[in-house]
């Protein structure tokens, strides 16, 4: 009997014991990373309770069991070894199966450079290195991934170089320490709600970015090279000669990183490619190159308003504003100026118009001038000269639909989703509606359409640009580098009609749902065009399904039938025909029906009421709509 007890009271302690042993046997494995990580430090005498064997329990409740380690709710959860002395490696690699929501290793005597691989602790959500020695540049994807982090304070040390722009990419950044070091460059556009920043004492140069000019001045002090609200205002830099230079290397790696991306992937480019700079324009300037003969026509030299309403500013003014390059599109480079009023416009100057003689260009112009829809941007004023002309229009903030689809997207910024897009297009659809109810006699109305000139403003309302060019644009400029000069009646017939822009429009749909680069936009000249009937072909052969949209959309299910619809009438608008093409008419009263969300999905051809035929653009009859969406 007494043996019988014995045993069962020894099974149940080692029952209990195996119990214990398995509720701590992750303490075991986190102490036993803890001996290891103790290994790289130096001079560790304040962690000599850090030993073998280890503990079971690194955590009675919050009472830790080892010196530095932060206990919440018995379990581990962190590493707070503060003011020991210590220096050597901060060895991440065994650190990387702790649950590690915090690390401090502030006030001892660390020091080299930024220690590697601090992203891969992905639970971090605090992170102290402020006063020790660390020193060096700190690579720029140095946080990338470490989206719960919520401070850093890296106060009080030799680091150097540009501060990380992979800081920019923590949502939930609050409390960011940078505070006696030797950070330079300029700071980059945190955009972090309610973030806690200390910049001062570095060497950081520039403005202070808006987003941050409702902070304390004691967060900015001691950089004697920035500027700007809380600080003192930026004074104006005059050119640069630097800069030139500067833009030129630019110029030379954006192009060929350009060419490259597209090589490589042609769903994600940057549309805007830098080339000259400011003084180049000024040392060309139309304004700064008095010959005799400009001088007999000084009053040429004005700037012609086309309406009244606009606030008046002389070329002086525009042209001595603190230009800057915006890109060099097909036709020439533009600038944005900033005038005395701080409005701010775009400069474009244009070389190919010089077959138009000064009274047409006039009475043209004036007629654009005239032009008033919530979808067209408007002509603001033009510069005539024979041999050079500049459209000024105002500077759209938001920058172009192309950027938007295809350029890197900054972390605060919305993706595209399918009621903004619709959005866009409809803007686009009715922009176009007036541009060819009120040029009549114009075969190309637009002649242009693109994404990169289509302006979005602060509310993603569409604003087309560049439109209206053709009647001025010297012929052979304008078969080389416009949109509608690759369509295939352009391509195959040498011939534009009044439907090519619709063969344009269809292009942008499928570009604006597929969210992919139409190749032909690279294309320069004239010849077979046959890598975008590539392109759009295997849009629709390869992909016709679900995959084929933007993933960006985010593409929600009750919108997919109007979706498709969508890809239809751009498919319909892509017809290669001509004849069989709808007119813009038809195309804008289809666009302008499409819905947000999906009601019935009913199906309906190219052709227009009453016209039996089978498109080529169109899909195969089997390939309803109802059949895709199963
Ligand atoms: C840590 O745990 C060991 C047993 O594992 C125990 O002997 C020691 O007293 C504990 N130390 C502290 C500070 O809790
Ligand atoms: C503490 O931990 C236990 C078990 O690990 C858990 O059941 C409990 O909810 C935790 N308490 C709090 C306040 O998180
Ligand atoms: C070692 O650490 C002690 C405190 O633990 C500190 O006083 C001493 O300065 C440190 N020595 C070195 C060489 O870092
Ligand atoms: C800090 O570490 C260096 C070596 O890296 C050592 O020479 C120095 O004494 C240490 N200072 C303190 C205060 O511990
Ligand atoms: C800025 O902060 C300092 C100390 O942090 C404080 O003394 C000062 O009043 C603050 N100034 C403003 C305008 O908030
Ligand atoms: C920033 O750091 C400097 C220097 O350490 C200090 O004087 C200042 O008060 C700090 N400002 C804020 C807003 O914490």
């Amino acid at each position: 009997m007494a043996t019988s007890t014995q045993y069962s009271w020894l099974l149940i302690l080692c029952l209990l014991s195996a119990c214990l042993v398995s509720a701590s046997s992750d303490d075991t494995a986190y102490a036993n990373s803890l001996l290891k990580f103790k290994q790289s430090l130096i001079n560790a005498t304040m962690l000599d309770d850090w030993k073998e064997p280890v503990v079971d329990k690194l955590c009675s409740w919050n009472k830790p069991n080892w010196t530095g380690c932060l206990c919440w709710n018995s379990s581990f959860i962190g590493l707070r070894l503060e003011g020991m002395g210590l220096g050597g490696k901060i060895d991440v690699e065994s650190l990387l199966d702790l649950p590690l929501f915090s690390l401090s290793v502030m006030n001892n005597n660390f020091s080299g450079p930024f220690p590697s691989d601090m992203n891969k602790l992905g639970k971090l959500r605090s992170l102290y290195l402020a006063n020790n020695g660390f020193s060096g540049e700190i690579p720029d994807g140095a946080f990338s991934g470490m989206k719960a982090i919520k401070k850093v304070a890296l106060g009080n040390n030799k680091f150097t170089g540009k501060i990380p722009v992979s800081l920019l990419e923590l949502p939930r950044l609050v409390d960011l320490q940078l505070q006696d070091n030797q950070f330079g460059g300029r700071i980059p556009d945190f955009w972090q709600k309610s973030l806690r920043v200390n910049f001062s004492y570095n060497k950081l140069e520039g403005a202070v970015p808006a987003a941050l000019s409702h902070l304390n001045a004691s967060s900015f002090l001691g950089n004697i090279n920035l500027c700007g609200k809380p600080l003192e205002p930026c004074k104006p830099r005059k050119s640069i000669p630097k800069i030139a230079f500067i833009v030129a290397v630019v110029v030379g790696v954006v192009l060929a990183a350009f060419m490259i991306l597209h090589l490589l992937c042609r769903r994600r480019a940057k549309p805007l490619q830098y080339e000259k700079s400011v003084d180049s324009f000024r040392m060309e300037g139309p304004a700064y190159k008095k010959s005799k003969k400009d001088k007999e026509t000084e009053h040429g030299r004005k700037l012609y308003f086309v309406r009244n309403e606009w606030e008046r500013f002389e070329l002086e003014e525009l042209l001595g504003a603190s230009a800057e390059v915006l890109g060099s599109g097909s036709f020439g480079s533009s600038y944005k100026a900033v005038v005395f009023s701080g409005q701010a416009y775009v400069v474009r100057r244009f070389r190919q118009m010089n077959n138009v003689g000064k009274k047409d260009f006039y009475e043209y112009m004036r007629r654009l001038g005239r032009l008033s829809h919530p979808n067209l941007l408007p002509l603001v004023a033009f510069y005539y000269r024979k041999e050079e002309k500049l459209l000024i229009t105002q500077y759209v903030e938001n920058g172009s639909l192309a950027n938007k689809l295809h350029g890197k997207r900054c972390p605060n910024e919305p993706v595209l989703d399918w009621p903004t897009r619709l959005r866009i297009i409809k803007g686009v659809a009715r922009g176009l509606a007036y541009l060819y109810k009120e040029l009549p006699t114009v075969t190309l109305p637009h002649g242009h359409l693109k994404s990169s000139n289509i302006l979005l403003d602060s509310k993603y309302e569409p604003l087309l640009s560049d439109y209206g060019l053709v009647p001025v644009m010297n012929k052979d400029h304008a078969q080389q580098f416009m949109v509608a000069y690759k369509s295939p009646e352009s391509t195959q017939k040498d011939r534009v009609t009044r439907k090519t822009d619709v063969w344009s429009l269809g292009i942008l749909i499928l570009e604006l749902l597929t969210g992919r680069f139409p190749a032909n936009y690279l294309k320069q000249g004239k010849g077979p065009s046959a890598d975008l009937a590539t392109w759009v072909n295997s849009v629709v052969k390869e992909e016709w399904t679900g995959e084929v949209f933007d993933k960006d959309m985010n593409s929600a299910r009750h919108a997919e039938g109007q979706m498709f619809r969508l890809l239809k009438i751009g498919m319909c608008c892509c017809e290669w025909n001509v004849d069989m093409r709808w007119d813009l008419r038809e195309a804008v009263e289809r666009i302008v029906e499409l819905k947000e969300r999906d009601d019935d999905d009913d199906y309906y051809s190219c052709a227009s009421e009453g016209d039996v035929y089978s498109s080529r653009a169109m899909m195969d009859d089997d390939l309803s709509f109802s059949s895709l969406r199963s």
